[in-house]
């Protein structure tokens, strides 16, 4: 079996972020969120993965993963010039895929569950054209819906207005090549896409083979600023189990609970309370760091507080007076308060930049 991870969307919604970097190479607890789904594709025996990716991020991806070689798996990029739904990206990846079953992963999802049970049971029951994960949701207008009878699926729709069941399809999908015949026989949607949905419903009509497999653990769509605090939050929480301070910690200050400090790291009179993982060449000085944070390489933090936030590389922040809260703090961003008059904030920010100050 291959996968295919499809990145080629515009992340329109994490911008500015995004407008310097693919979504999926954004850092979660220090690792890009894609890494977390080539790892899990690879813990499901995996190892020929194709990345669909557009004329944007191509080289961004080239230059953050390569081959693959050095996470144990082999990485093909695959180009999708247009994002055109993802049907569309799926037709992109034929010549790779061939006749094999394969895997389609939403590269912007993070999902916690072994999916190891799910390609167990698509490799046994044969007599299946797709096998589809799902999970229970609050808002199944914001997702693609499935609707089920016993363990088949009966319809799917994306993102309806009035859903007929809580159901959403969550961004992983197993194939074989028949979906290749459903998406030579749909149209565009309402919105221009080829929606992968629409060829599940050929596929359920003309074959009536697709199950659906539910799952009830954590899963996040990470499309914005708040879902990366949150999958920040509970990765440090529950899935980082290694905890290493490797750089240098002053005697004055307090490290509690759960703490990485990367190499050539310095934390000087700093409290630390974690879990809080700090990476390489960092300098922490008279600074609290509270829990849940993620602070990337070559950062400066001096003399201010940050709690529950990811902080990307390169990043300088100094001699604050209020306490930096549930923030994404994008790579080389500098951050500072002075005593100079008149009294006011300068602000030198990019487009669609978020600043919010509470008083
Ligand atoms: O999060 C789960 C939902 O993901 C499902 O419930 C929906 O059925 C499914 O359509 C999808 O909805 P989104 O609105 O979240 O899709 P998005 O446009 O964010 O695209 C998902 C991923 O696929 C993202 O990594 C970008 C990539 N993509 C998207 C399009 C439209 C492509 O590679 N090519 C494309 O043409």
């Amino acid at each position: 079996m291959k996968a295919i991870i499809l990145c080629a969307g515009k992340g329109t919604r994490l911008r500015p972020l995004t407008y310097t970097t693919a979504k999926h190479l954004i850092p979660v607890a220090n690792k890009p969120v894609i890494l977390y789904t080539i790892e899990k594709i690879k813990s499901a025996g995996i190892k020929e993965i194709g990345i669909i990716v557009s004329p944007e991020n191509r080289q961004d991806f080239i230059a953050a993963l390569g081959d693959g070689s050095q996470y144990g798996v082999n990485l093909t990029y695959i180009l999708q010039e247009e994002p055109k739904g993802l049907a569309h990206a799926v037709l992109m990846a034929k010549d790779f895929l061939g006749d094999e079953d394969f895997m389609m992963y939403l590269g912007d999802n993070l999902i916690m569950d072994d999916i190891r049970p799910f390609v167990k049971e698509f490799e046994e029951k044969k007599e299946l054209s797709a096998l589809i994960m799902l999970s229970p949701v609050q808002e199944p207008s914001r997702f693609g819906i499935a609707v089920m009878e016993g363990n088949k699926i009966i319809k799917t729709i994306e993102k309806p207005k009035e859903p007929p069941s809580n159901l959403a399809i969550i961004g992983l999908y197993l194939f074989r090549k028949d979906i290749f015949e459903g998406i030579a026989n749909i149209k565009p949607s309402w919105r221009g896409e080829l929606e992968i949905t629409d060829a599940i419903d050929w596929l359920i009509q003309h074959k009536g083979t697709v199950e659906g497999h539910i799952i009830y653990g954590w899963w996040k769509d990470t499309g914005k600023p708040e879902d990366l605090i949150e999958a920040n939050h509970k990765i440090l929480d529950e899935i980082i189990e290694e905890f290493k301070i490797e750089g240098t910690v002053e005697a004055s200050s307090v490290i509690q609970g759960r703490v990485s400090v990367g190499k050539n790291s310095e934390v000087v009179n700093s409290v630390i309370r974690g879990p809080v993982i700090i990476g390489d060449n960092c300098t922490i000085s008279n600074a609290y760091i509270g829990p849940y944070t993620s602070i990337g390489n070559g950062v400066m933090i001096e003399n201010c507080e940050i709690e529950n936030s990811i902080v990307m590389d390169e990043v300088k922040i100094s001699n604050l007076s209020f306490r930096i809260d549930s923030s994404v703090i994008g790579k080389k961003v500098e951050i500072s308060e002075n005593d100079g008059k008149p009294k006011g904030v300068q602000i030198i920010v990019g487009d669609l930049s978020k600043v919010i100050v509470s008083r």
